[in-house]
């Protein structure tokens, strides 16, 4: 199954952009307050994210469900989400839908929002797959799983190196996600899978109602090197996945697009978001939310739940710890806070068309 072929590959081969971006986070300079004017226990991280309280703006993002071998995995990243009290994703709910009443199938998704009943749980389908689904399948689908969002992943990359891919990314997709966002009760979140959204693509979604974007750049997970580990050496595939290894929308230039043409959105920045440090960043850059998938399957497949529980708590550590240095009590503090924005991630905006000096007084 395809699931667990994923899952194994992102677990033991290397499947992360070459350099994780390193030049456009070192872009990126928060500035140090030797005196921050409050006490490190004074930062709070709490916020209201889909109608619940959460700890911090720290998400799992989708993974996994679909196949019985992933339950207790699943079983693990929920019971991790509703301890820290943090949202978590389902991986593609498209196996539900092609075997509906399949209950060991079902119950792998079920399995999160039982685990965490108080956090959000958001639901996962790819946007390709859309046109040929009922709708009326997916509001049943998310009043069944309970759930408190749905993302549709956009993923062109993924599916154009992947055997048995369908690169039919038609325009009628916005049509159907136009639709979902009138039709369904919980908000619809677009996300890409880690190639980056750029503010056309934003842009062009924000204008037919959606309000929630992550932006899932290029700096973390590469889809189109997964896709190659299942590749035969001599594919002709494999050489075209080589040339896009590092393929995509770097993550901090993703988030400054995506709130420069959806200034009133929730931005979630994601993508190869692996420390407290980049999530910091981020947020400061004008994220409302950061969301991580690979270390915290990997450390949990490879170190065990203790291990998975601990990275993400050293992660929210190190956010509060760089928010304390920065003399912010709030996330909402941290934008107001000097940041400053130098090359390589200055020019690239600049080419973009924003006026940087201008974005970053505005946040
Ligand atoms: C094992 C695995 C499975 C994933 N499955 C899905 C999926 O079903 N749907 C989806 O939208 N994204 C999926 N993703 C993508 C992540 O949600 C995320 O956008 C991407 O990995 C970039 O984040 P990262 O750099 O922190 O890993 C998956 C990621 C991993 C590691």
């Amino acid at each position: 199954m395809r699931k667990i072929e994923h899952i194994d590959i992102v677990v033991t081969k290397d499947v992360d952009h070459p350099d994780h971006c390193e030049k456009y986070f070192d872009s990126i300079v928060l500035i140090h307050q030797a005196l921050p004017m409050i006490s490190l226990d004074e930062v709070d991280l709490s916020a209201k994210f889909l109608n619940h309280e959460i700890s911090a703006p720290v998400m799992i993002t989708g993974m996994t469900g679909g196949h019985p071998e992933v339950y207790t995995l699943n079983e693990k990243l929920a019971r991790i989400a509703e301890a820290l009290r943090i949202p978590i994703g389902l991986g593609s709910m498209r196996p539900l839908l092609i075997k509906r009443g399949d209950q060991a199938v079902a119950e792998t998704y079920k399995v999160v929002r039982r685990t965490a009943p108080d956090v959000p749980v958001i639901g996962n389908i790819g946007a390709v797959n859309l046109p040929g689904l009922n709708i009326r399948e997916i509001v049943d689908l998310v009043n069944e799983l309970e759930l408190d969002a749905l993302a549709v992943h956009l993923n062109p990359a993924q599916e154009s190196v992947q055997l048995e891919g369908d690169t039919g990314f038609k325009f009628e997709i916005v049509d159907y996600i136009a639709d979902l966002v009138k039709t369904l009760s919980v908000p619809v979140i677009v996300k890409e899978v880690g190639n980056g959204l750029s503010m056309e693509i934003v842009g062009v979604f924000y204008s037919r109602g959606v309000r929630y974007f992550d932006v899932a750049g290029a700096c973390g997970t590469n889809w189109v090197t997964v896709e190659k580990y299942r590749l035969s050496p001599n594919h002709v595939k494999r050489q075209v996945a080589d040339a896009l290894a590092s393929w995509g929308i770097p993550t901090p230039v993703a988030v400054v697009e995506a709130r420069y043409v959806a200034r009133d959105a929730v931005i979630i920045a994601s993508g190869g978001v692996w420390d407290g440090l980049r999530a910091a960043k981020c947020l400061s850059l004008g994220a409302d939310m950061v969301g991580l998938a690979k270390p915290v399957l990997k450390t949990l497949v490879l170190e065990g739940f203790e291990s998975a529980l601990r990275f993400l708590e050293s992660y929210i550590q190190t956010l509060k710890t760089v928010m304390f240095l920065t003399s912010s009590r709030t996330p909402r503090e941290l934008r107001r806070k000097p940041v400053v924005i130098l090359s390589p991630l200055l020019d690239f905006l600049k080419q973009r068309g924003i006026d940087v000096y201008e974005y970053v007084l505005s946040r």
